[in-house]
């Protein structure tokens, strides 16, 4: 049976870059899969965060993904920590992964930057709590962004490396779904980096929460280079900012970026920022809408998330009770 986990952490703005690279995803596969969708607030933790803006962070983020879409009749929508097997099931995979690997995850150096002697043990350790979630649930299929891509060959690593050690065969290997035209948003002021919520510019990225003027005004200062539009995706490579721009459009209107560049190719930027910002509104208004009206009932959410952790914990306690069998403990 297929089954599908997904995580986001609840650290600060959704952006155009989570809503076209996974949530969008998800919406999409909540028809044909189980889903398990997850606020990983453990993770966000792995960088310091203001308690108070945690709470608020969790409740905004599990909002976005109901207003996108996600159906809690249909999927388990839940924080984390709400699910205290994540973490058990962490440490036994701290103990499983080998320092080699994580030393070569690229995250890892992103975030921890010159300072790695400062970071928390945490964000070093981060890919293993990644691979704790997926296979708590012995998920199968897992839609991400491709910036995630590395980290679920590490979920592999480790998921053959325990079955190895116990000679079992305990966790499958599970499926990368990297779907759509925009797998990697790229910042609007520099082509060369993905849009992120951690940027300093909030120029950068377009968020959820903008509203239509603001979302018109970041397009028509996105960076682009002084030709028209590109005739064809080949000219990607060499104008990263001007293919980024096609990408998000063939997004969000569903279709190939080959397809964009036909219809829009050598027309002059400043009209096609145009409709590309009348298409980011119209998509993304109604959505922002119902966040709004969620925030407005924190209680709402908050009782979604408490059912989801209940049926998350159901899948999950079978599931911890035979790894901790196998591995020798105790149990009452
Ligand atoms: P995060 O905000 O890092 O928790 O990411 C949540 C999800 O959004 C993951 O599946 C990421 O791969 C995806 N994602 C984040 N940033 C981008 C981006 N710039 N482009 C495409 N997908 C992204
Ligand atoms: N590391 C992911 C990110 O930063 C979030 C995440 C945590 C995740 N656990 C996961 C994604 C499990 C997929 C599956 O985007």
């Amino acid at each position: 049976m297929n089954r599908i986990f997904s995580g986001i952490q609840p650290t600060g703005n959704l952006h155009l870059g989570n809503y076209l690279g996974a949530i969008r995803n998800w919406v999409r596969l909540q028809s044909e899969y189980e889903c398990l969708y997850c606020v990983v607030d453990l993770h966000a933790i792995t960088i310091w965060q203001s308690p108070k803006e945690l709470t608020h962070n969790i409740r905004e983020v599990a909002a976005g993904l109901i207003a996108a879409g996600l159906d809690p009749r249909r999927n388990l929508i839940f924080n984390q920590s709400q699910v205290s097997a994540h973490a058990e099931l962490a440490w036994i995979f701290n103990c499983v992964a080998r320092m080699g690997w994580l030393n070569r995850m690229t995250q890892f150096k992103e975030k921890a930057g010159k300072n790695r002697e400062n970071a928390s043990v945490g964000l070093f350790a981060y890919p293993n709590l990644m691979a704790a979630d997926i296979l708590l649930y012995k998920a199968t299929h897992v839609p991400v962004g491709e910036d995630q891509k590395q980290h679920l060959e590490l979920t592999r690593d480790i998921a053959q490396k325990f079955n190895n050690d116990f000679g079992v065969e305990m966790f499958p290997l599970v499926e990368p779904l990297i779907l759509g035209a925009a797998t990697r948003v790229m910042s609007l002021r520099d082509g060369s980096k993905k849009m992120s919520k951690s940027e300093s510019s909030d120029y950068s990225r377009i968020n959820m929460t903008d509203d239509a003027d603001l979302i018109a005004k970041k397009i028509r200062k996105a960076r682009t280079d002084p030709q028209p539009v590109p005739s064809s995706t080949e000219e990607f490579d060499a104008r990263p900012e001007a293919g980024n721009l096609v990408g998000i459009y063939a997004a969000l209107a569903d279709l190939a970026a080959e397809e964009v560049c036909v219809r829009h190719g050598g027309s002059p930027f400043s009209d096609f920022k145009r409709e590309l910002a009348d298409l980011a509104v119209s998509v993304l208004a109604p959505i922002q809408d119902e966040m709004r009206r969620l925030m407005a009932s924190p209680d709402e959410i908050d009782a979604i998330l408490r059912k989801g952790a209940e049926g998350a914990r159901e899948i999950a306690a079978p599931i911890l009770t035979e790894v901790q069998d196998i591995v020798g403990f105790v149990r009452p």
